[in-house]
């Protein structure tokens, strides 16, 4: 197993390109099931999440190709509904298959998920949507048995869920009749979703509101699609950078879609300049104590919650994190704390407590956001080495995090054990 080490200490400088969203590309290589002629994606991730789900799809019969950063998807050969537990155990984002089989065959065997360790994550709103869409769904051995015929109807979700938005807009993609979906998920990954199917040729408004509406239509072609920017990997090299007190720029992200994240850096004393799809952080003067409560987009992203923590261990004054989208999801906490920072947990709250710096220690990566948040730590830290086991948490998420950041002059590499 791979091991990060890292000796902080040094600010962070220079440009990083940013890539391909990876909660776009898992549902849009999902949505290609729905495709009755092959589809092309471009700017996907070179991740495990993206390579668990092409291993998916395949064993589906679907002919996949990757070549650079552009993956064919032809689901022509599809031939198997199934999706099995071996693979979606590794990551809760297989659930996406279920609507597209159901919208496109009538029929898909789908295992319950697992995913990051980040509290109990039920799917019952995907479930409930999708009865409402007149699917017949039992659960048995741990496996999620539907059945068509699907028809359109009105749907108000109990939460704005991203991953139920994005299967039930899949699944009523090819339901007969119009489908609205209310309290629907806003995030940018929504209408990038929306905007590849109906290049496709499904009929979806609203997306990026929280009311979508889809007109079902017979039958879905093929399309050419850009996957957005990762927000999310943006965010985590602009928070590096603050943090470190360096000077970051990350170039080809959208700055729409981070604004309640600059805006929090900016509470924070970073400089923020945003140049077309370049935007710059800084932290000359030093970062003060800021509150921050995640919230469903466009409320600043639970994604960004570990890592803007590992920043706000070496702020001016306390902090305090609320975290409302998921419980549990304080996995980092006792690694900082290890690494010397003072926080205190209080259910879904933290009090974090600047320190002048934090110390390099051995630390284990829990899941994908907490891991990001160890190897910022680790960046911050001016004496001792950060030693970060179990990265594959991270690799599921960062595309070669250790390689570009060393690109920002971080002492960090990874070693095998
Ligand atoms: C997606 C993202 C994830 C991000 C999250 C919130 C992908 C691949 N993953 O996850 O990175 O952290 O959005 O922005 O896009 N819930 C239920 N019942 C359900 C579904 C969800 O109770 O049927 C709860 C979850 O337990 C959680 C909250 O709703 O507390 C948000 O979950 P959801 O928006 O569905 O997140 P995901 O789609 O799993």
């Amino acid at each position: 197993m791979d091991k990060i080490l890292i000796r902080g200490g040094k600010p962070l400088k220079g440009a990083v390109q940013v890539r391909g969203a990876k909660n776009s590309t898992l549902p849009l290589m999902a949505a290609a099931l729905l495709g009755e002629q092959p589809c092309v994606l471009h700017n996907v991730p070179c991740l495990h999440d993206v390579f668990t789900m092409d291993k998916l799809l395949a064993e589906m019969g679907m002919t996949n190709e990757f070549t650079g950063r552009s993956m064919t998807l032809d689901a022509t050969t599809v031939d198997s509904q199934v999706a099995p537990y071996d693979l979606v155990r590794k990551m809760r984002a297989s659930f996406f298959v279920l609507g597209p089989l159901l919208g496109r065959y009538g029929k898909a065997r789908v295992s319950l998920p697992g995913g990051c360790a980040i509290g109990t994550r039920p799917v019952d709103i995907h479930l409930k949507g999708l009865e409402a869409l007149g699917a017949r769904i039992a659960i048995e051995d741990g496996y999620v048995i539907a059945e068509g015929p699907l028809a359109g109807a009105d749907i108000a979700l109990d939460f704005p869920s991203v991953g139920a938005t994005e299967n039930l807009m899949m699944a009523a993609s090819r339901a007969s009749g119009v489908t609205r979906l209310s309290n629907a998920a806003r995030e940018p990954e929504i209408a990038d979703l929306a905007q590849f199917l109906n290049a496709m040729g499904a009929q979806i408004s609203g997306a990026g509101t929280d009311l979508i509406t889809i007109v079902g239509v017979d039958a879905l072609g093929g399309a050419e699609h850009v996957v957005i920017p990762d927000r999310i990997e943006a965010g985590t090299f602009l928070v590096a950078g603050v943090a470190t007190r360096g000077d970051v720029t990350v170039l080809n992200a959208n700055a729409e879609h981070l604004a309640s994240v600059l805006a929090k850096l900016r509470a924070a004393g970073a400089e923020i300049e945003v140049m077309g799809s370049r935007i710059r952080a800084s932290a000359p003067d030093g970062i003060k104590a800021i509150d921050v409560t995640t919230q469903v987009h466009p409320g600043f992203p639970t994604d960004l919650q570990a890592q803007t923590m590992a920043m706000l261990c070496v702020a001016d004054g306390a902090s305090i994190l609320k975290e409302t989208v998921f419980e549990n999801r304080f996995m980092q906490v006792a690694e900082l704390v290890r690494m010397g920072a003072d926080i205190e947990l209080d259910g879904n709250s933290a009090v974090v407590r600047g320190v002048p710096a934090l110390k390099g220690a051995p630390v284990m990566a829990s899941d994908l956001r907490a891991s990001a948040a160890l190897v910022i730590a680790g960046l911050t830290a001016e004496k001792g080495e950060t030693a970060i086991s179990r990265v594959y948490h991270i690799d599921r998420g960062y595309e070669r995090i250790e390689e570009r950041l060393a690109s920002l002059g971080a002492e960090i590499q990874r070693v095998r054990e």
